[in-house]
């Protein structure tokens, strides 16, 4: 049986601007946190690739908006460099204003619709050394950044996303290493988490006094958490997983709240971030039209080994649980759980007042893919179509349930840099070689694809 998804669904791919622009310290942009670690602290990413010279877009988009067109994507998700639009914070670069006006426009003409968001990791250096996130300084300035481009784009894009799963540049720069600041520290963690919030929450205000002929959301990632076991101990593991990962950020952007639940755990550990009085009716008052969601894996869990009052890690309220059966990515080291996809749906349905939402990444990351390129040179991806059709079925399941979802986005369209992985993993739609001035060629994955958008479903 054919399945068909809804009318004007959404098929498309999702990248960043760090990811893909490359000239990342030329026309006028300044460095981002990657560009300073790398010069820094080469030896920690992948075969010292570096965030310098990523996929080139910014040379390449014409021929790239022709190739998602080629390959059917009506809608791509990418995101705007705070640091080239404006590099000191304050002053416009022209010369961003026009590329970014340039490739819009060029989505547009191929009928591609472009959601733009706002921050995918990619914090300037000059607020860094202010404190970053951690500093109620950098909500301002975010919110500032938000209503220049709001302003500058806001004629051509009618889509936008504050951030790009903000819980990551949380637990990977205040908890686990992998961005910088590459600290430990889990009260640090949560002011970072909270001014990260209220960055959104007053981009979104900016956005409601700035645009009346669009919609705004936010991407966040989801790993739903399944528990080991019913017993108590290890369902306080999962709801505290829930509360931290998931509730921390859906909850206020959705139903303008931070859910009393989260504000007990956090002041029972000693977490409580600073906070402004007038911080609760903001977040109240503005609220998203739509929400994306980052589905790669399942979370599973069990209750602590460590247990610990006040916590001075996630580990001591929740533990990764190794469950028997998975099934696992080898190149990624993640679960392929496809089912959590409708789990996710029947939530969004039940828990979230069913708001229009939409997979806005989904993907399979494998190294050394030049093993698989056929006597034509191209790469055949099956693993990946695999991958793609499993999760897509338990989508269309969680849509005949009701559920409000409208679109589908791969991670990627062209192969991208991966921060401290470099180009070890690849996403694309596209092959990007890396020997040969970034040169594109389709996958199988990419017909498979075309056929998809073009039937609206399989
Ligand atoms: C998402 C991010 O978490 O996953 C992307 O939004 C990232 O920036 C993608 O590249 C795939 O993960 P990774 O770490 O394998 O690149």
């Amino acid at each position: 049986m054919t399945k068909t998804f809804p009318k004007n669904f959404l098929w498309g791919a999702a990248t960043s601007a760090p990811q893909t622009e490359g000239h990342s310290l030329l026309n006028g942009k300044s460095a981002s946190t990657w560009d300073y670690w790398f010069e820094i602290a080469p030896e920690k990413f992948n075969e010292n690739q570096g965030p310098k010279d990523t996929s080139n877009v910014y040379e390449m988009y014409r021929q790239d908006c022709q190739r998602m067109q080629d390959i059917g994507l009506n809608s791509l998700r990418t995101s705007i460099s705070w640091t080239r639009l404006l590099p000191d914070g304050k002053n416009l670069n022209q010369e961003a204003v026009k590329f970014y006006r340039d490739y819009f426009t060029c989505m547009l003409d191929h009928g591609v619709k472009p959601i733009i968001n706002l921050f995918h990791f990619d914090m300037p250096m000059w607020l860094m050394q202010k404190g970053g996130w951690e500093s109620r300084k950098a909500v301002d300035a975010f919110a500032f950044y938000a209503k220049t481009a709001f302003e500058q784009f806001g004629d051509l894009v009618k889509m936008w996303t504050t951030f790009n799963e903000p819980m990551v540049h949380v637990e990977c720069g205040y908890l686990y290493q992998f961005h910088y600041p590459a600290i430990v520290d889990f009260k640090k963690a949560v002011q970072v988490g909270y001014h990260t919030l209220m960055a959104h929450v007053c981009a979104v205000k900016a956005f409601r006094q700035t645009i009346t002929d669009g919609q705004i959301g936010i991407i966040l990632n989801i790993s739903p958490a399944y528990a080991r076991s019913d017993s108590p101990q290890d369902l306080a593991a999962k709801q505290a997983a829930d509360l931290l990962n998931t509730q921390s950020f859906l909850d206020p952007a959705v139903k303008g709240e931070i859910p009393q639940e989260l504000i007990d755990l956090v002041k029972l550990h000693e977490l409580t971030p600073q906070v402004l009085p007038e911080d609760k009716a903001l977040i109240k008052a503005y609220t998203v039209d739509f929400i994306g969601l980052n589905y790669y894996q399942p979370r599973r869990v069990k209750a602590p080994s460590q247990p610990l009052t006040p916590a001075k890690m996630p580990e001591n309220l929740y533990e990764p649980y190794d469950w028997p059966e998975k099934k696992i990515n080898p190149y990624r080291g993640w679960e392929i759980y496809p089912q959590a996809i409708y789990d996710v749906a029947i939530m969004m349905k039940e828990q979230y007042n069913n708001i229009p939402w939409y997979v806005s990444e989904n993907g399979m990351g494998v190294a050394d893919e030049e093993r698989f390129l056929n006597a034509d040179g191209m790469i055949e991806d099956d693993y990946r179509i695999e991958f793609m059709q499993d999760h897509l079925e338990y989508l269309y399941k969680g849509i005949q349930a009701g559920s409000n979802c409208f679109g589908y986005h791969s991670w990627t369209f062209v192969d991208c840099w991966s921060w401290l992985n470099g180009y070890r993993n690849r996403y694309g739609f596209y092959r990007v070689d890396l020997d040969n001035n970034f040169e594109r060629s389709i996958k199988k994955s990419g017909l498979w694809f075309k056929e998809v958008a073009h039937n609206n479903g399989f």
